[in-house]
C-alpha cells in the first residue's frame, strides 16, 4: 500500500504570517467549525482546502462523493446565522472567528441553505433528533458558507505532547522505517476488546497509531483527559514502546456510524495510515446501526479510490472457557462464558461506583477510570 494523501497532495493551508486587517466581514464560528478549519489547515481533511461549497455538499451528502468524484463521506460544512449570511458578500474575504478571536480565513465562494432533514437521513440515517448527531446538526446555524480558508491561528488544546499534524505522524512512520500502520479512532476509555483487537491487528502490520479522538463528544462520554491517561498507563505496561505511536484526533465526533468510518478511514489516511480498524459498531450510537453496518459500507467502493485498507473485526468478548479474548469466529463455547461489556456499560457502572471485572478491562486502567470519574465528581 502506498501512504499517498487522500487526493494526492498533502493539503497546506495554514499560515501563521497571514494579516487580516483589511477585511471587516467576520464570521463567529462554533467549536465544531474550529476544529474543522485547523484539521483542514494541517491536511488532516486532504484534499479539502476549504469547506463545503453546495456542488460538494449536495454531491457528498446524496452519493458520498464531492463533486469531482473523490470519496468523502461527511459534510464539513460552515453554518452561519441568516443574519450574518445577509451581511456577507460571496467572492470576498471574511475572517473566521470563535470567541472573539481570529483563527483564519475564508473566501466565500457560496452561501446556500442546507436542507438539514435530508442531510440527517443520508448523513445519519436517521431524522431522529434525539440522535446526538442529528440534534448537533438542528442546533448549528441555518446557512452555509462555502469557499477555501486560510487557518492563521491554532487554537490552544491540552495533549501538545500528543499532538502531530499529519506531516508530522508522516514523517514519525517513515523514521521508524514502518511500511504497514495501521490507525485505531475511538472516544472511549480503553477496554480489553480494543487491545485484543489493536494486537491483533498489530501481528500483520509494522506499527499501531493510536489515535483518540479528543474533540467534542457528547456530555456522557468519559472525559478525553481521563481517556488519555488510561491509554497512558496500558502503552506503558503492555505494549511494545517501539510499535506503537500515541497521538490525538482532535475532530469532534458525529456518531454517523457507518459514513463516520469512512471518513475516520480517510483522515487516518492522510496522518500515513495504510490500515484502519473496525470493529463492531464503529463511531454509532444507541441502536441507529447494525453491529457492521460500518463494515459493509466499505465495500461499496473500490480499494484503490479509498486507498486505505479497513481491518476489520467482529464483536469481541472475554470467554471464561477460553481463558482469553475472543470473537465467535475463534471460540467454540456459549455466550454464558462470554463477558460482554460495551464502552457504555462500563461508563455506567463506573459511574454508579461499581468496579468493571478484570476481564473488562486491565487494573491499572480501572484505577485511572475510578479516581478520575471521582475527580470529575468533585470538581
Ligand atoms: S468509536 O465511536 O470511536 O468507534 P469506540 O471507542 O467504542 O467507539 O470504538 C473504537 C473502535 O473499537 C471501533 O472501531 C469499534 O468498532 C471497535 N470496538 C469497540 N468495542 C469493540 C468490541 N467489543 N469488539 C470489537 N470491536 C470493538
Amino acid at each position: 500500500m502506498s501512504l499517498q494523501p487522500h487526493g494526492g497532495v498533502l493539503v497546506d493551508v495554514y499560515n501563521p504570517e497571514v494579516t487580516a486587517h483589511e477585511i471587516d466581514q467576520v464570521i463567529e464560528i462554533d467549536a465544531m467549525a474550529l476544529s474543522d478549519l485547523e484539521l483542514i489547515g494541517i491536511g488532516a481533511y486532504s484534499p479539502l482546502t476549504g469547506f463545503l461549497t453546495q456542488a460538494d455538499y449536495e454531491s457528498v451528502v446524496s452519493s458520498m462523493r464531492l463533486a469531482d468524484g473523490t470519496v468523502w463521506s461527511i459534510p464539513i460544512t460552515l453554518p452561519v446565522s441568516r443574519e450574518t449570511a445577509a451581511s456577507l458578500k460571496t467572492g470576498e474575504k471574511a475572517k473566521l472567528q470563535y470567541g472573539g478571536e481570529m483563527y483564519g480565513l475564508i473566501e466565500i465562494e457560496d452561501l446556500y441553505e442546507p436542507d438539514k432533514t435530508n442531510e440527517a437521513i443520508n448523513v445519519y440515517g436517521t431524522a431522529d433528533l434525539a440522535h446526538p448527531g442529528v440534534k448537533k446538526l438542528h442546533e448549528r446555524e441555518d446557512i452555509y458558507a462555502g469557499g477555501k480558508i486560510t487557518l492563521i491561528k491554532r487554537p490552544d488544546k491540552p495533549f501538545k505532547e500528543y499532538t502531530f499534524d499529519p506531516s508530522e505522524t508522516r514523517a514519525i512512520f517513515k523514521s521508524k522505517e514502518w511500511k504497514t500502520v495501521v490507525g485505531f479512532q475511538t472516544r472511549n476509555p480503553v477496554h480489553r476488546a480494543h487491545e485484543y483487537i489493536q494486537k491483533a491487528a498489530l501481528e500483520t502490520v509494522d506499527g499501531l497509531f493510536l489515535n483518540p479522538l479528543v474533540g467534542e463528544t457528547k456530555s456522557d462520554d468519559i472525559s478525553a483527559e481521563i481517556r488519555m491517561e488510561s491509554y497512558e498507563v496500558l502503552l506503558k505496561n503492555y505494549y511494545p514502546e517501539e510499535r506503537v505511536e500515541l497521538g490525538v484526533f482532535p475532530a469532534a465526533m458525529r456518531y454517523a456510524g457507518p459514513r463516520e468510518a469512512i471518513f475516520h478511514a480517510l483522515v487516518r489516511k492522510n496522518y500515513g495510515c495504510t490500515h484502519f480498524i473496525v470493529g463492531r459498531d464503529h463511531a454509532g450510537v444507541g441502536d441507529y446501526y447494525g453491529t457492521y453496518d460500518a463494515q459493509k459500507i466499505f465495500d461499496q467502493f473500490e480499494e484503490a479510490e479509498l486507498g486505505i485498507k479497513p481491518m476489520k473485526f467482529d464483536h469481541s468478548f472475554y470467554c471464561s472457557k477460553c481463558e482469553s479474548m475472543a470473537t465467535t469466529k475463534t471460540c467454540p463455547h456459549d455466550s454464558a462464558d462470554h463477558v460482554i461489556l460495551s464502552g457504555t456499560k462500563v461508563r455506567q457502572m463506573l459511574r454508579n461506583g461499581e468496579v468493571p471485572p478484570s476481564t473488562f478491562s486491565r487494573p491499572e486502567v480501572i484505577e485511572v477510570l475510578i479516581s478520575g470519574l471521582k475527580k470529575e465528581v468533585v470538581s
